[in-house]
């Protein structure tokens, strides 16, 4: 696996979430999730542990009506957008699949 910048940290909002592709380092084509809070990013795989299908109902909408949890628009299981931890739905107690990142001179740079 190696280092790929994703995104600048400024694309995104605070305390909202967008979807990006990019290729892996395998040469996959993998959906993320990518989550920002203050100046730390949280990214996930965009892909339900209930189906594997992609969480959001419409280009980067992730967050529910509150905007406190990510939230799966198939059936609406809630994921804590800091550890992707599912609370509510019929994948509670299973987690998104966290992808490691960090922010890098502004840039959100995952390793995948
Ligand atoms: S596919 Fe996400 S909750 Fe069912």
């Amino acid at each position: 696996m190696k280092k790929q910048r994703l995104c600048a940290l400024d694309e995104l909002q605070d305390k909202d979430a967008r979807g990006y592709a990019m290729m892996s380092s395998a040469g996959k084509e993998v959906s993320l999730i990518v989550v920002r809070q203050g100046k730390k990013v949280h990214v996930y795989l965009n892909r339900c542990p209930h189906t594997g299908v992609n969480l959001e109902w419409q280009p980067d909408r992730f967050f529910d009506l509150d905007g406190a949890f990510l939230q799966c628009a198939t059936h609406g299981a809630l994921f804590r957008p800091e550890d992707g931890y599912c609370l509510r739905g019929p994948c509670a107690g299973d987690s998104l699949q966290a992808v490691s990142a960090g922010v890098s001179d502004g840039w959100v740079v995952v390793e995948i």
